[in-house]
């Protein structure tokens, strides 16, 4: 499959009202107009991606998975992208937005309108550094097959209890954060490391490494730490912070990781 450059290569000037399959759009009362510029490839009949804008009708409260909805309802029925749950839990819908890794499904269209109320273009663009497969999907297998590598599961040795494995709320506390990923890839992709290296495990990875390491049931803490402390693991991490501003479950990546260096510094 030809892998598209990271940026869109050309400005498309298609209209949607040249698409095939249009049907009459709604204009919902108090909508404003705003032009959504979006990365197109398909890699039947493409070399390389190119923007192609649409006008939306939109009200500021709705998200930006409604207006491409929209789009693909209305204007054009060959956009492709993923979403699942439509309310920030499944992961599947995370693209670059205004060059921003977000969900869709979370950033409100009145968080992107200019206050002077000026015109606004939307610039939507598949997430960075994962191969492109048809406009906003990307192929999420790099990222899955470096999540793997961190054993992203509970080991136990030893018989197993005859009820739960029983543990006080302040040891559940002690990774409660890194629970919270959905595996979305906003940080991994937004990891200026693994834009530069695709083997460094990356943030994503090293937070649901965190979540079992510092999980008293767990007795697997000292293999994530070996694989951790290899040449793709966390010492690679620059501390940029890019990761812990990219996720949208507010999980403070950059303290995990940090907290994983320090416990190879220490338990060692
Ligand atoms: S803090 Fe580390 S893992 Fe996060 S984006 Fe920066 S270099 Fe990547
Ligand atoms: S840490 Fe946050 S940004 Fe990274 S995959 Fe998990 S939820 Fe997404
Ligand atoms: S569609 Fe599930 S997180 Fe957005």
């Amino acid at each position: 499959m030809t892998q598209p450059p990271g940026e869109p290569d050309t400005v498309g000037s298609l209209t949607a009202a040249t698409r095939p399959h249009t049907k009459p759009a709604p204009v919902p009362e108090g909508a404003v107009m705003v032009i959504v510029k979006i990365a197109r490839f398909n890699p039947d009949n493409d070399r390389g991606s190119y923007w192609e804008s649409f006008r939306v009708p939109a009200l500021p409260t709705d998200r930006m998975l409604n207006l491409l909805i929209y789009i693909k309802s209305y204007l054009d029925g060959t956009l492709t992208f993923r979403r699942s749950c439509a309310h920030g839990i499944c992961g599947s819908d995370a693209m670059q937005i205004n060059g921003i890794n977000r969900l869709a499904c979370k950033i409100l269209l009145k968080d992107l309108l200019p206050r002077d109320g000026a015109p606004t273009t939307i610039t939507i663009a598949p997430l960075r550094s994962l191969p492109v497969e048809k406009d906003l999907i990307v192929n999420m297998e790099p990222f899955f097959n470096l999540y793997r590598e961190i054993k992203p599961y509970l080991i136990t040795y030893g018989p197993a209890p005859e009820r739960e494995r029983l543990q006080s709320p302040a040891d559940r506390a002690r990774f409660d954060d890194t629970t919270k990923c959905i595996l979305c890839a906003c940080c991994t992709s937004s990891c200026p490391v693994y834009w530069a290296e695709k083997t460094y495990y990356g943030p994503a990875a090293f937070v649901n490494a965190h979540r079992f390491i510092f999980d008293s049931r767990d007795h697997g803490a000292a293999e994530r730490l070996e694989i951790l402390n290899d040449i793709d693991g966390v010492w690679r991490c620059r501390t940029t912070f890019n990761c812990t501003q990219a996720c949208p479950r507010g999980i403070q990546v950059t303290k995990a990781i940090t907290e994983v260096k320090r416990a190879l510094m220490f338990t060692r």
